[in-house]
C-alpha cells in the first residue's frame, strides 16, 4: 500500500491505531479463546453476547479447508480465535503496527494466518477468494460503500460476510448527543475510551449501500439496556452480562424494540 495514496481520514485512521497498537500491545497479546472453545465444546453459548454471536456464525458455517478473511483485523485478536476454529486465516489492517501485533500473536503461539497492511477500500485479494467474511467493529471507520463492494469482489459466490457494527437509533442517540449525557459519557477522540475522530455508528443511508451491494440481507439486534452496562462494568470483564440477557430475552418478546437495538450483525449472502 502506497502511503501517499491514502485519504486524510485513513491516515488519520492509521496514525490513531499506530499509536493505540503500542499502548495496547500487552493486553493484545493475551487472548481468550472461550468465546469459541467453550461452543465448540458445548459447554456454554452466549447468544445474547454480539461478539459470541459472531463466532457463533463462523463456527456454524465451518468446513474443513474454508479460507476467512479478518476484515479490519485490528491486533490480529478476532483472528486468532477465528483461526481456532480451524480456518484458514488472513486478515487486512490499515495500522502497520497491528499488523506487526497480529504477526507475532500468531508467531508465538504456532498458529498460521496471513496479515497485510491494506485499506479496506482497495483490497489486495482476488475475486471470489474467501468462503467466510468476518468484520468486527470496521465498517464505521471506513468508506463503506467502497469498502463493501470490495468485501462483495473477494467474497465466493454463495459465501456469507459476517459485520457487527454499531448503529444509529434515531432518539436514544439524540438524547445521546446531549451535554448532559455527553459530560456523564464522553465521546471525544480519545485512547482511554477507544474513540476515534472519524468512526461514525452506520445509519439508514450506509444500510441503504450495504443492501445494494449484498441484496440478501439480514440482521441480527443486540444492546438496548446494556448501553448502561458501560457506567459499572469493565469493557473487558469476562462474565455474562445481565442487561445483554435481557435485551435478547426483550427482542425476542416485542421483536418491535429491535429498531431501538444499538448494534447489529449484518448477515450478508453473496
Ligand atoms: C475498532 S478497530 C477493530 C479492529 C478489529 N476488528 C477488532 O475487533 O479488534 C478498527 C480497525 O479499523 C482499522 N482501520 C481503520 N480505517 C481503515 C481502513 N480504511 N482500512 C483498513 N483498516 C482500517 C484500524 O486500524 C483498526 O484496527
Amino acid at each position: 500500500m502506497i502511503a501517499s495514496t491514502l485519504t486524510d481520514r485513513q491516515k488519520r485512521e492509521r496514525d490513531y491505531y499506530n499509536q493505540y497498537a503500542e499502548l495496547s500491545k500487552d493486553s493484545s497479546q493475551k487472548v481468550d479463546i472461550s468465546p469459541v472453545v467453550n461452543v465448540i465444546e458445548g459447554k456454554e453459548t452466549r447468544p445474547w453476547n454480539s461478539y459470541w454471536a459472531i463466532y457463533k456464525f463462523a463456527i456454524d458455517n465451518f468446513n474443513t479447508g474454508d479460507k476467512l478473511l479478518d476484515f479490519g483485523s485490528g491486533p490480529g485478536e478476532n483472528a486468532f480465535r477465528l483461526a481456532t476454529i480451524g480456518y484458514s486465516v488472513e486478515g487486512f489492517d490499515i495500522s502497520e503496527k497491528n499488523i506487526e501485533l497480529s504477526k507475532k500473536l500468531f508467531t508465538d503461539q504456532g498458529k498460521s494466518g496471513n496479515f497485510q497492511v491494506s485499506s479496506a477500500e482497495t483490497l489486495p485479494y482476488p475475486d471470489e477468494n474467501f468462503n467466510i467474511i468476518i468484520g468486527i467493529d470496521i465498517l464505521h471507520h471506513v468508506d463503506i460503500e467502497l469498502s463493501i463492494r470490495e468485501c462483495y469482489r473477494v467474497l465466493k459466490t454463495g459465501g456469507k460476510a459476517y459485520f457487527r457494527e454499531p448503529v444509529d437509533v434515531g432518539i436514544l442517540d439524540r438524547i445521546r448527543e446531549t451535554k448532559i449525557v455527553k459530560f456523564f459519557a464522553p465521546k471525544n477522540t480519545s485512547f482511554e475510551l477507544h474513540i476515534t475522530e472519524d468512526e461514525r455508528k452506520l445509519n439508514s443511508t450506509d444500510e441503504k449501500i450495504i443492501n445494494k451491494v449484498f441484496p440478501k440481507m439480514k440482521k441480527h439486534y443486540f444492546f438496548l439496556f446494556a448501553r448502561f452496562d458501560k457506567f459499572y462494568r469493565r469493557g473487558s470483564d469476562p462474565r455474562p452480562s445481565v442487561l445483554e440477557k435481557l435485551d435478547y430475552f426483550l427482542f425476542k418478546t416485542f421483536p418491535f424494540l429491535k429498531k431501538l437495538g444499538g448494534t447489529v450483525i449484518y448477515e450478508l449472502e453473496k
